[in-house]
């Protein structure tokens, strides 16, 4: 049986490099029964639809970004808060919290799928083709692309600035055509994907860290045995571990590549006037979904054993 994994990012990104190691060490157990390939670059199509075919199971899985995952489950909104964690020791922390992750992943099972594991995204920060971002004041007038979900348009919009939510995959092309004035994403965006031949200025604004999600079709995974299931499990694992080993360094490495190849400039301003621009959006998404309190307050126990540094 072939096993059919899909995601829209190119085959040099830390996500396909554990996918990689999930392919081998899956076929290293059950080699026999089960043949894993790893689709790359939105060769299944963007990320919407792909999250469409992991629910259909014509794929068994799928890499989708939390973003997209709140139209199929409000629990997720939860996630795309701006500014819900206050590092990314906290992030990583309550990520790996099952009691907060729990309800959340499981909360998708009725639309057909389910997480199985979480990958690191970084911290999401604007990035314009030629306005140094230093202030919320700055993003006015400027069209800046999103992500396709209605938290995302309403954080930009506080901020001032106009959302133009698109996929992925459409974001080059329409910063080259001038469709957009910018976008925002982590570091990798701007040499894995070009954004930095025509972006010039990065700004770490640290909005959001939103992390992407490995989900799978249920039917696949609860047919399953125990016995296969469980290889499974360590293999979801090993994904999560292996991509976070090569998300540090990637970071890094594009953070050099865009100064120095692509003469991106990095900008590091205050980021207080931004998160208060923010701030209603916590109240309001506690006020319309009452049962996810007690998965934010715990995330702010975590928030308050791993404060922010600066
Ligand atoms: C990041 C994230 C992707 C997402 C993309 C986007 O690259 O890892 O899952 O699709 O941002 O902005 O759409």
């Amino acid at each position: 049986m072939i096993i059919r994994i899909g995601h829209n990012q190119s085959t040099n990104h830390p996500t396909h490099i554990a996918l990689v190691a999930f392919e081998e060490f899956i076929e290293s157990k059950l080699g026999d029964k089960y043949d894993v390939e790893v689709f790359p670059s939105e060769l299944l199509g963007s990320q919407n639809e792909m999250v469409q075919l992991t629910q259909t199971g014509a794929i068994n899985f799928c890499v989708a970004s939390n973003s997209l995952l709140e139209t199929f489950s409000d629990n997720y909104t939860l996630f795309n808060l701006p500014y819900l964690f206050a590092s990314s020791e906290a992030y990583h922390a309550a990520m790996d919290d099952e009691n907060i992750t729990g309800p959340i992943f499981e909360s998708t099972k009725q639309a057909g799928f389910e997480a199985v594991t979480w990958l690191d995204a970084g911290t999401r920060n604007f990035y314009t083709v030629n306005t140094p971002i230093n202030g919320p004041s700055d993003l006015k007038g400027l069209k800046i692309r999103v992500q396709q979900s209605p938290t995302n348009v309403q954080m930009m919009n506080l901020l001032g600035g106009s959302a133009t939510p698109m996929g992925f995959g459409d974001v080059y092309t329409a910063l080259q055509s001038k469709i957009i004035d910018g976008a925002e994403n982590n570091e990798l965006a701007l040499t894995d994907n070009g954004h930095g031949d025509v972006c010039k200025y990065y700004s770490y604004d640290m909005h959001q860290m939103i992390p992407d999600i490995l989900i799978g079709n249920l039917d696949f995974l609860e047919g399953l045995s125990e016995e296969e299931r469980a290889i499974f499990d360590e293999g979801f694992e090993l994904v999560n571990t292996v991509q976070r080993e090569e998300w540090g360094t990637a970071v890094e490495a594009a953070k050099d590549r865009a100064a120095n190849e692509q003469g991106v400039q990095f900008l590091y301003p205050d980021t207080k006037p931004f998160q208060e621009a923010c701030e209603p959006m916590h109240q309001a998404m506690l006020e319309t979904y009452p049962d996810l309190a007690p998965i934010y307050d715990a995330i702010q126990a975590y928030n308050e054993q791993y404060p922010s540094e600066s």
